[in-house]
This record gives C-alpha cells, sequence and structure tokens, in this order.
C-alpha cells in the first residue's frame, strides 16, 4: 500500500529517499570521545589484522561495485593491495590464498549463493573471512570470522538503492579503522574523514531536493535504445552501477565505461543524438577532472548529448556539457555517495515513465540462492 511506501509509488523510490538516514544510521556509534574509530562487531583482534598483507573482496551485482570503490578508499589509505573479484569467478581460479590475507565478502541480504561459496572456499584455504553485511543473522555473516553491519534497515526493492550507499560507508569504516590499526594514517586525518563522513547524509539530502530536474531528464528519454556511463576514480563504480541500474529497471542497453579507454573502442558507439552520462571527478587531484574533460569534449565532438554530473562551482564543463546535474563538493573518494544518486533517481523514473514494475523487474530475484 502506498502507506507503507510514505506514499511513494514504489519502495524503491522510498528506498533511495532513506538513504540520508541509513547512512547516518550506519555510521552511528562508530567515533569514541577521543575520536578514534571503533567497530564494535569487530571481532578480529589488531594482530590479525596488522598481518593482513593482501584484501579479496568478493560480491555480486551492485555490491560487487561498492567493492571496486573499496579497493580505491583502501590503498589509498591503508597501503595494502586490494583485488575486487566477482564472487562467481573468483573460486574457480584458483586463488591464491593464505592466512594473510583478508576476504571482505559484500551483501546485502547476506544469502547470495556465489558469495556465500566463495567464503567457504577462502576459510578452507585458511584465510579469514569479514562479511559486510545489511540482513543481521544471515548465512554470509554467520559463517565469517567477522561482520561489519550496514543499517539501511530492510530494503525491498530488487534493485539494490540504500543498500549500496550504506555498503559504502561500510567500506570507508573499513579502510581507516585498517589505517588506525596498521598506523599508516595519523589520528587527525582519520577523524578529518569521519567528519567529512558525517557530513554526507545532508550532501544527499541536497542532492534529493533536485529530484525533480532529474525526472524530467528521464522523461526525455523515453524511446531511448542506449546509455553510456563515463566514470575515472572512484566515478567509475559510479558509471558501472548507473548503468546496471537502467538495465535492471528500464531493461536499456546501457554500459559503463572507465572514460581513459574511450579511445580504446567504446568512441567507435558513438553517433548523433546517444546520452552519455559523464561523472566528473572534483577539481584538485592528479589532474583527474582534466582528463574526464576531455573525454567529455571528444564524445560531444562526435554528436554524443552529454550529461554531466559537477560538482558546485566547476565551470569548466560547461561549454561540453548539454545538461549539467550539480553534486556538493566533497572529496574525491567520497564521490560515489553522492553521485550515483540522480542516476537511481533517473532509472527509476524512466522505468516508471515507461511502465515496468520498478519493485520487481522482469526476470530478477532480490537475492539469488543459487550459483
Ligand atoms: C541480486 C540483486 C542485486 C544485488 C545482488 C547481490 O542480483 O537484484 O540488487 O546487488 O543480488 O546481492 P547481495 O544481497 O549479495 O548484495
Amino acid at each position: 500500500s502506498a502507506a507503507e511506501k510514505d506514499g511513494h509509488d514504489w519502495f524503491m523510490r522510498k528506498e533511495i529517499f532513506e538513504q540520508p538516514r541509513a547512512v547516518a544510521d550506519s555510521l552511528l556509534g562508530r567515533r569514541t570521545a577521543e575520536g578514534h574509530l571503533q567497530l564494535d562487531e569487530m571481532r578480529l583482534s589488531d594482530q590479525e589484522l596488522r598481518d593482513v598483507d593482501k584484501i579479496i573482496i568478493i560480491a555480486c551485482g551492485t555490491s560487487f561495485y561498492a567493492g571496486l570503490v573499496a579497493k580505491y578508499a583502501i590503498e589509498h589509505w591503508c597501503r595494502i593491495p586490494v583485488e575486487v573479484e566477482l564472487a562467481s569467478e573468483f573460486r574457480y581460479r584458483d586463488p591464491i590464498l593464505d592466512y594473510s590475507t583478508l576476504v571482505v565478502a559484500i551483501s546485502q541480504s547476506g544469502e547470495t549463493a556465489d558469495t556465500l561459496q566463495a567464503i567457504r572456499h577462502a576459510r578452507a584455504q585458511k584465510s579469514k573471512v569479514l562479511a559486510i553485511c545489511n540482513t543481521n543473522g544471515s548465512t554470509i555473516p554467520r559463517e565469517s570470522d567477522a561482520v561489519i553491519y550496514t543499517h539501511a534497515g530492510p530494503e525491498i526493492g530488487v534493485a539494490s538503492t540504500k543498500g549500496f550507499l550504506t555498503q559504502l560507508v561500510a567500506c570507508y569504516l573499513l579502510a581507516l579503522y585498517l589505517a588506525q590499526v596498521k598506523g599508516t594514517r595519523f589520528g587527525d586525518e582519520i577523524s578529518q574523514v569521519v567528519r567529512q563522513l558525517e557530513a554526507m547524509p545532508s550532501h544527499i539530502e541536497s542532492v534529493l531536493a533536485s529530484a525533480d530536474d532529474v525526472y524530467a531528464l528521464a522523461r526525455e528519454h523515453v524511446g531511448t535504445r542506449s546509455v553510456l556511463f563515463l566514470g575515472r576514480h572512484a566515478g567509475y563504480p559510479v558509471a558501472l552501477e548507473g548503468a546496471l541500474k537502467l538495465k535492471e529497471l528500464a531493461y536499456l542497453h546501457a554500459e559503463g565505461f572507465a572514460a581513459g579507454e574511450l579511445k580504446h573502442g567504446p568512441i567507435a558507439l558513438v553517433e548523433q543524438g546517444l546520452p552519455v552520462l559523464c561523472v566528473v571527478p572534483p577539481a584538485g587531484r592528479d589532474q583527474l577532472r582534466d582528463k574526464m574533460v576531455s573525454g567529455i569534449q571528444e564524445v560531444r565532438a562526435r554528436g554524443a548529448r552529454t550529461i554531466c554530473l559537477v560538482e558546485e562551482g566547476d565551470d569548466a564543463i560547461t561549454p561540453y556539457a548539454d545538461v549539467v546535474l550539480r553534486l556538493p563538493k566533497v572529496p574525491v573518494l567520497l564521490q560515489p555517495l553522492v553521485a550515483v544518486v540522480p542516476l537511481q533517481l533517473f532509472a527509476c523514473e524512466l522505468a516508471t515513465v515507461m511502465g515496468h514494475d520498478v519493485d520487481q523487474p522482469r526476470n530478477l530475484a532480490k537475492s539469488v540462492t543459487v550459483e
């Protein structure tokens, strides 16, 4: 009923709007009075964590994209090498695992069969397994050595939204906690990032406040056959997730690419009027933003309709953007928390106007319990 959905037409839309609270809840109680990060459910000792010399993240679907973001954060803050792998591929390549490998399994439901089989395999090789999970007492955390619970509340829409944002939060917390334990970052820097995380719910709120602009844009895309998504760095997984959402909900051909790969193939797909959604990194670091701008110029010169997610105050892109959607100013590693939200709204609205069942897309299941 509409009441269960807080007046929204779909659980998914309700869950998108619950994201500021879900993120805030997932951050609650993680900081001591002295400003140290604490993870209560972390059953691995500091010594066990200090012994970790490699991390392998395994997951499926949207959770896999949270893992891709986690790689950027963990490697940057902790200097531990991270691999991210689809759970369904992991076991079959005979991965190199031992007691100093930490396997991180990300699963909203805690019941995904591929992920479960992967952690069983990892534990049989003596690796420690840490689960990031939204469902208390589900199988994956029960079979893991440690768990970080996300506090998204029940997610009903088949396509994950608040589950994803809270997984990102858990990944950032894990990365910062490892940095604290390993001493790769100073306390001041860690508490600064924690404060930046605590500001994210209000930033997400401000993105949601412009939902109507995104809806209007989505309605212009009824009849579109294909959409490309471009991103770099932490924006690359956001591009992949934006494309997945369109496939899941609007049954559209959609592909996410690393913007730097354009000239190695994807640019051949560009033709007159093709919508290309571009996640522009914040200005300032490693010329990431400038490189993205030149990618946008290249696709536009070939006729693409460029729709750019850009932080407030950044006008370098305006000459090459057919549509600009503004994002709050946040650090590059945290940008996925705000950048994915317009893409969720876009897919939800486009699917709605196309007459699809947004909460239960055809052929998909909320939790996939067969391999
Ligand atoms: C299904 C859902 C996706 C989800 C994936 C992984 O395919 O439709 O939304 O991302 O499973 O689920 P998990 O519960 O393991 O995160």
